[in-house]
Formats: C-alpha cells, sequence, structure tokens
C-alpha cells in the first residue's frame, strides 16, 4: 500500500479550529465543548478497534486526551502502520464521554502524521525492564505519564520556591560553580583542570551568597551543586539542585523560622497551585504543622540510645556523643518521630568551619539539619562565623590556606555582621512532597556514581 492511496481532505466547510493546548481544553472545558480544535502531540497510546474505530491517547506535554477516530480516517497507510510515539495534529470537536478516563474526548475530524515512530518503540522498553535499562532509556521513560508529570511538578515546585523568596524580599543571585575553594569538606570535590589552573565543581554557593549580604540584603540562588558522593544511597546525587540563601542581621531563632516558613509556604503554593495533580502522587501530602519539633544533636543521640538506634547495629553499639549520626539511623529516628524535626546544635568537629559556635557552649555550633520522614535531612544550615579573628582560627584548625578565601575573610574585615543562611537539596524536597522514594526519579537525567549517560 502506497502512502496516500486513502488519503482524505481536510473538510474546507468545517469552522475553523482554535489551535490549542490539552490543558486549554481542560481550563475551561464548558466553553471548549462548542469549540473545533486543532491539537499537535505525541501518540501516548495508539488502539484499533476493528476496521473502522480506533482509540488515540494523544499527550502533548501539557496534558492527555484521548481522541477517537472513524471511517477512513483509521483506513489510511498512515493509520494502518501508526507506532505509539509518533508525532500528529488532529482536528475535531470536544465531547463529553464518561467512558473516557479525563470525561471528555476528541471526535476527530482530521489528523495528519507530522513524523512517524516506529515498533521497536514497544521492545525498547517493558513492564518488566530493570531499573538500569530504564536509567539507560530515560529519554524515552520521561515520555510516560508517571514521569513526565512529575518532571512538570519539580518545575512547579521551583517556582513556587522563587515565588516565596520574592514574595518575602529576596534578591535571586548567579555565583559561579566553576570555583577554586571548597565550603563543605575536601572529600567530596570534583577537580578540573581550568586552563591549566586547579578548580572544582561547587559544593555550595553559600561563600558567594554571604559576600553579596552587604550589596543585595537577603539572598537566594537555586543552581546546581556537585558532590563527588562515593556512597550510592537513594538520596544522594553527584549533581543536585541547591536552594540556598542567606541573610544578614538575623540571629539562630529567625534562622530557625525563616525555615520553618520556606517550607510551610513553598508546599502551601504548590497545593494552591496544583494540589489535585500532587494528591494524584502522594495523597495524605499537607503542610506540616509550625512549629517544627525542636531536638539538639545531643537529644538525637540519646534517643538513638533510647530506642535502640545503633550505630553499629550488627554488634549493637549504641552511639556516643560526639558521633557523626549516619543517613540511615537518623531516617530510622526520623520515621519513627513521624514530623519535621529540626535537629540543632551539632558539635563543631562533625560540622563545616564556617559555622558559629554557640555563645555559651563554644565547642556546639548555631547550625541546623532538616530532617522529614521517609527521607531524612533536606536541609544544612547555620549562623556563620563573622569575627575575623574567628575565621582565621578556623582556617588554622582545618589546615584550610586563608589565601585562596581573601573574598570571604574581607567580608568579615569591611563591615562584618552577624548572618546566616541554609541549602535545601530540591531533589530530595520533591520526593518528600510528591511520594517518590528515589532522587534518581525526579532528575531528567540523574548524575550518580556509575552514571555518565543519557
Ligand atoms: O548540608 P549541606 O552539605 O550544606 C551545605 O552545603 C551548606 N553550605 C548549605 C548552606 O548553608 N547554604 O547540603 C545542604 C542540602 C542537604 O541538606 C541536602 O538536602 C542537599 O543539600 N544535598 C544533597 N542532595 C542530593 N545529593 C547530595 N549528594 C547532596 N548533598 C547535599
Amino acid at each position: 500500500m502506497k502512502r496516500d492511496e486513502y488519503a482524505f481532505a481536510l473538510d474546507p466547510n468545517l469552522p475553523k479550529p482554535l489551535v490549542c493546548k490539552i490543558r486549554d481544553i481542560f481550563a475551561d472545558p464548558d466553553t471548549m465543548l462548542q469549540r473545533r480544535v486543532c491539537l499537535a502531540g505525541w501518540v501516548h497510546h495508539w488502539r484499533m478497534d476493528g476496521k473502522r474505530l480506533a482509540f488515540m491517547d494523544l499527550r502533548d506535554g501539557t496534558g492527555f486526551l484521548q481522541c477517537v477516530l472513524t471511517n477512513e480516517l483509521c483506513m489510511t497507510y498512515d493509520a494502518l502502520t501508526l507506532c505509539r510515539e509518533a508525532s500528529v495534529r488532529v482536528w475535531g470537536s470536544l465531547q463529553r464521554d464518561a467512558r473516557a478516563k479525563s470525561g471528555l474526548e476528541l471526535q476527530a475530524d482530521y489528523w495528519e502524521l507530522v513524523a512517524p515512530s516506529t515498533p521497536e518503540i514497544e521492545m525498547a522498553l517493558t513492564h518488566e525492564s530493570n531499573p538500569d535499562i530504564l536509567l539507560n532509556h530515560r529519554h524515552l521513560v520521561i515520555r510516560g505519564r508517571q514521569s513526565s508529570m512529575i518532571l512538570r511538578l519539580r518545575s512547579l515546585i521551583t517556582q513556587c520556591f522563587r515565588e516565596h523568596y520574592f514574595d518575602r524580599g529576596y534578591v535571586e543571585l548567579a555565583p559561579p560553580t566553576i570555583v577554586n575553594t571548597m565550603c563543605e569538606g575536601g572529600s567530596t570535590l570534583f577537580k578540573l583542570d581550568y586552563f591549566g589552573s586547579d578548580a572544582y565543581l561547587t559544593q555550595s554557593s553559600q561563600m558567594y551568597l554571604e559576600t553579596a549580604i552587604p550589596a543585595v540584603g537577603d539572598c537566594f540562588c537555586i543552581l546546581p551543586s556537585y558532590r563527588a558522593e562515593k556512597s550510592s544511597t537513594r538520596r544522594h546525587l553527584a549533581e543536585f539542585h541547591h536552594i540556598e540563601a542567606e541573610m544578614p542581621f538575623i540571629n539562630f531563632e529567625n534562622l530557625l523560622n525563616a525555615i520553618e516558613d520556606l517550607v510551610c509556604d513553598v508546599i502551601s503554593r504548590l497545593l494552591d497551585k496544583a494540589g489535585d495533580l500532587v494528591r494524584e502522587l502522594n495523597p495524605a501530602v499537607a503542610v506540616p504543622q509550625r512549629p517544627f519539633r525542636r531536638m539538639t544533636y545531643a537529644d538525637a543521640i540519646a534517643y538513638c540510645r533510647e530506642h535502640d538506634i545503633y550505630k553499629d547495629e550488627e554488634n549493637k553499639v549504641h552511639f556516643e556523643f560526639g558521633d557523626d549520626i549516619p543517613e540511615r539511623p537518623e531516617r530510622l529516628m526520623t520515621d519513627q518521630i513521624g514530623e519535621p524535626i529540626l535537629l540543632t546544635h551539632f558539635p563543631v568537629s562533625l560540622k563545616a568551619f564556617y559555622m558559629q559556635p554557640c555563645v555559651d557552649q563554644p565547642d556546639l555550633t548555631e547550625s541546623v539539619d532538616v530532617l522529614l520522614p521517609g527521607v531524612g535531612e533536606i536541609i544544612g544550615g547555620s549562623m556563620r562565623m563573622w569575627r575575623y579573628e574567628e575565621l582565621m582560627q578556623a582556617y588554622a584548625r582545618e589546615m584550610m590556606d586563608p589565601q585562596s578565601y581573601y573574598w570571604y575573610t574581607d567580608q568579615r574585615k569591611f563591615g562584618s555582621c552577624p548572618h546566616g543562611g541554609y541549602g535545601l537539596g530540591l531533589e530530595r524536597f520533591c520526593c518528600y512532597v510528591l511520594d517518590v522514594k528515589h532522587v534518581r526519579e525526579v532528575c531528567l537525567y540523574p548524575r550518580y556514581r556509575g552514571r555518565l549517560s543519557p
């Protein structure tokens, strides 16, 4: 059969169509029911029912709509050889149909193939495909209903963060992500050759934000950060999106309140914008109750000891004050408690060099981690060392060369002030809100140890 053997013509007597997106149809179905429309998208699913009837689930990036093709519309060469994921344009009128998933369907009066797909598409991925095959074919996986919905919601969540900050008067900045300093310790730095000099991919934009508070006041950035993480857990990536903020002239209590405000306001904005969509993934989603439970690091050590959460599970070794609480026990504790926790006052020895020691207990820091059930730590923050001498001592303690940090130190020379801030991992936040298990699933193309493609 040749391509145009069954060609059929667009009827010039039909009303001029409204070229629109599927989202426009669901935004105002009553008006759209009166109109003839033209949609463009991809064949998400295609089913012939006998010779004269076919159902096409159309996906256009804004939604899904069932299109019904009858008679000669499904008897053409293009219809008979149509494969899933082909791109098409469809013209027709909308009608209500209780049998369609969305309650609406498009009765097509014309359609055309924009570009074909091939039967290979059915072999690329199956229900049995293992996670590695799925990740190798992530470019196809993201076309799926659930994955595309997650990408859409991640975009909305990012928008809510920006709206939160702009509403609260913050300025967005764009610090460089190729740097020659470290912020969170040398063990997770990615090194690269920068025109013959050593450089690193940034671990955090915090220090640059700190230098900008005398220029713009409260500020934030949403940029990738990089960690050469050896551990491959469901919450660790080598490249993640870091939402960071810095605020001058605040105290520790102000910092904790700003963090609570951020988490609650962003979830509330998201539910206002797309509550129904979010609930499809996470029916139990809710804005957390404020104030969040506050626990000191010392409380957490005591909690683990009292609740048989061990440092060494096999040999039943308890945590001692001064031990780092790794991911697993931290998650066990958070999941048992079952609500957001502001975990504060970590020992100096466990935290980054720049954290402000507590006035009354200088071996502790004004630091905070936010722990959420199901995910664990999503935010790390602190008050920053703001006195020159103290910072110089911290460089010496950590054996860091102050020369590379002159621009950071200068802030303590020229009009220092108490200040603080935090960083939030966007992927972990998305996992929490959308009840997704693995950070990989909320990334377009995740980067973690062992994966660099696609
Ligand atoms: O606790 P972290 O390491 O803090 C900082 O980088 C600070 N300099 C931030 C600041 O104060 N401006 O990282 C902050 C958050 C973590 O709580 C986590 O959500 C996320 O960044 N994060 C990661 N997310 C995914 N994969 C990784 N490997 C991550 N490392 C940190």
